[in-house]
């Protein structure tokens, strides 16, 4: 197969180790910066493409992937989730599209556990308690949280790679883990339980979220969920925004309905509502949950590689089917 023609299209500077792999594909490159493009600028740089590599900001649609023309043959996002690309119009337009599956599991099953510390045992509550200054003195009912380790429950709403790298993590603290699964309403995995969903949020102390954002999976966290957690119960979303319907979390969280919360993606990134920063038993990041330096160069670089593979005439590593 002869090499196409088009330059490499990048839509924002990626880490050190993932620009030296670029550079090695010794092609034309048109690299964005630090920022997000806008949509005219990633258009353009669409624009007689033979490859794209873009992240989780970008919205590729069939209108993008239409500006590209024919030339276009891969589409390699940095990113596991893949909800910010039309992979039907890709495949259509006989366009290659792959994610970053593996890579980022443990880094994300990490900062799910950090999550889970945090606010269970009310890390961030301390952390501020203390910046106010006030007087203080330990005491026997001060800050107390959820004993995580003494039989509390996990429930994995969505036991995939990363599910299954938290349920490990689980295991260290003594926890009993539930989970669903596309696949399987039953049986067991070792010691981690299949159950429906409606049995996970009846029975968890600590339901985390890590399903993909599908259209069968947007708001599944919504009011009727989040009623059947149990009143002490903590949500932990590490996956999509998406998932969970934040005004519904929002009510439940002032209402005291659940026991508290961790999120570390939003519906509509990068805007964070406004309430969520007031809720109570909340704990935020911006989007972290990969972010360790050797997995963000690891993303890059699986995405790279995918791009030398498919424009080798090679088929992808891991494109999305
Ligand atoms: C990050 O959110 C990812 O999908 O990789």
């Amino acid at each position: 197969m002869t090499t196409p023609a088009g330059h490499v299209y990048v839509s924002r500077l990626l880490t050190d180790g993932a620009m030296e792999r670029l550079r090695r594909l010794d092609r034309p490159l048109r690299v964005g910066g630090e920022d997000p493009p806008t949509r005219d600028e990633l258009a353009a740089g669409f624009t007689g493409a033979c490859a794209a590599v873009v992240t989780l900001t970008e919205r590729v649609d069939a209108g993008i992937l239409d500006t590209a023309g024919d030339g276009l043959r891969v589409v390699a996002n940095v990113a596991v989730g893949y909800d910010n690309i039309d992979v039907a119009a890709a495949h259509a337009a006989g366009v290659t599209v792959t994610n970053t599956p593996g890579v980022l599991d443990n880094a994300t099953a990490d900062h799910t556990f950090a999550l889970i510390l945090a606010v269970t045992r009310r890390v961030v509550d301390g952390d501020r308690f203390l910046r106010s200054r006030r007087p203080w003195i330990w005491g026997p009912r001060m800050l107390t949280g959820l004993d995580v380790s003494a039989g509390a429950t996990l429930g994995i709403l969505g036991y995939g790679r990363i599910g299954r790298a938290v349920a490990r993590r689980a295991r260290a603290f003594d926890m009993t883990v539930l989970a669903t699964s596309r696949r399987r309403t039953s049986g067991a995995d070792g010691d981690v339980r299949f159950v429906d969903t409606d049995t996970l949020l009846a029975d968890s102390d600590v339901v985390c979220v890590l399903t993909p954002l599908t259209p069968e999976t947007r708001h599944l966290i919504d009011g009727a969920a989040l009623d059947r957690m149990k009143s002490t119960a903590y949500l932990v979303n590490t996956a999509r925004g998406g998932v969970v319907d934040e005004s519904a979390l929002i009510d439940a969280l002032r209402a005291g309905r659940i026991g508290g919360a961790a999120l570390d993606v939003f519906e509509n990134e990068p805007h964070v509502n406004p309430a969520l920063l007031d809720a109570p038993n909340l704990v935020l990041t911006p989007h972290i949950a990969s972010a360790g330096e050797a997995t963000r160069d690891a993303m890059g670089v699986l995405a790279v590689d995918n791009v030398a593979a498919v424009l080798a005439g090679r088929p992808a590593l891991t494109p999305v089917r």
